[in-house]
């Protein structure tokens, strides 16, 4: 997407085109939400696939199993799939990030490339998988970011080489929200004959994601924030070529080609992603996965873009008009809808917020805020407005 196709102009004109989903967030009638980056809105229609869920286990119980139930696996595989680019053979389902990571870290072989290079800005789930396997001889090598905001292709570049087993970064930073180039680091560590990880839990949802185009190797995401699902359920895209070479070393029932055949003497895993799945999954967040993208769907993630990209940019000029230097990339294209903004004690801030029912969040040093596509402009007037007010106001 090229810099004046998402800063549209008109993306904000009046109350812009997706502010009509707004009211379909009742939490936006008595409280100003800007926090989807830690948990997104909760959707009309995600609460009625939920209640679909729960009516079918009252009504049905365990019947529901092998025809709902098991379509529902198969209708969410497939519309992740198409949300990242992949096909739906190329998606397992897990209910986090870390439980993603972690099929991914047992199913790698450490012993001729014990090296597993990640970034300082890394959410810390990622590089916990490895420290965990130092024990075991695995090393893992943290590439510093110069600034907090980013991390510098070179410094990614130098710290792989012929003993990389693996790559493991963020599409968007969940500390900055820069958006960092997966493309580029998909080909230094092919180069290098290392795998590429992405961590895009803060992208997938806000930002266009293509896992062919970015040549990655595994993938994920998740309900969770900006595809609007909630906690407990993630996608891990594997690349369709590398599924099958690959005998990840935690696994279950689910992961079984013959999983309906109960013989504890044979394991034979899918040939594709879902032999990373491991047990029963949480069908209550698999309904409510299904839908947020009922919304993301029917939107769609470049019209997401253009409204929460011209959103991000009105925010960071009205803070910059107040005298605050937001920590952001400072080339627009490469910021995605988090905005961390300076603050001495940013817990103190969001309780400030929050007691004037604007819900952000903080991180070490700052307030963040995040817009989405049912925010508007004066949800960041009120929001900055009540910042500059001093507390017990
Ligand atoms: C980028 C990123 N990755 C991973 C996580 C955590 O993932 P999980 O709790 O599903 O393991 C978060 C935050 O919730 C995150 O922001």
């Amino acid at each position: 997407m090229t810099l004046a196709s998402f800063l549209d102009a008109g993306a904000l004109a009046g109350a812009h085109a997706l502010a009509r989903y707004r009211s379909e967030f009742p939490i936006f009638r008595d409280a100003i939400y800007l926090n989807t980056c830690s948990l997104g809105a909760l959707g009309e229609r995600t609460r009625r696939r939920s209640a679909e869920f729960f009516d079918l286990w009252q009504t049905r119980g365990a019947s529901a199993w092998y025809d709902v139930w098991w379509d529902a696996l198969a209708e969410l595989r497939t519309r992740y799939a198409r949300v990242v680019g992949a096909s739906p053979a190329e998606i397992a389902l897990a209910p986090s990030v870390s439980v993603a990571l972690s099929a991914v870290g047992e199913a790698i072989d450490y012993r001729r490339r014990p090296k597993v290079v990640v970034t300082a800005l890394d959410f810390p789930t990622v590089a916990y998988q490895w420290l965990a396997k130092r024990p075991r001889g695995v090393e893992l090598v943290v590439v510093e970011s110069p600034d907090g905001i980013s991390v510098p292709p070179e410094a990614i570049a130098a710290a792989v080489d012929d003993r990389t087993a693996l790559v493991a970064t963020s599409h968007v930073y969940f500390t900055s929200g820069a958006i960092q180039d997966i493309k580029s680091v998909a080909e230094v560590a092919r180069r290098c004959g290392a795998l590429t990880l992405v961590d895009a839990y803060q992208s997938v949802g806000q930002v266009p994601v293509d896992v062919k185009a970015a040549g990655v190797d595994f993938l994920t995401a998740g309900g969770l924030k900006w595809l609007l699902g909630g906690p407990g359920i993630v996608l891990l895209y594997v690349r369709a070529e590398l599924a099958p070479q690959l005998a990840p070393a935690i696994v279950g029932w689910f992961g079984h080609r013959n999983q309906f055949a109960f013989d504890p003497r044979v394991l034979e895993l899918h040939d594709d992603a879902r032999r990373f799945e491991l047990g029963t999954p949480s069908l209550a967040a698999v309904y409510a996965q299904l839908g947020g993208l009922d919304y993301i769907d029917e939107i769609g993630i470049p019209a997401i873009r253009r409204v929460t990209a011209a959103l991000t940019e009105d925010l960071i000029a009205r803070a910059r008009d107040l005298g605050l230097r937001p920590k952001v990339a400072s080339r627009a294209e490469d910021r995605s809808a988090i905005v961390m903004l300076p603050a001495p004690d940013p817990a103190a801030g969001v309780r400030h917020l929050a007691a004037a029912k604007i819900i952000a969040d903080a991180r070490p040093g700052h307030v963040r805020l995040s817009p989405f596509f049912y925010n508007v402009q004066d949800d960041h007037v009120s929001a900055l407005e009540r910042l500059g007010t001093p507390p017990g106001h």
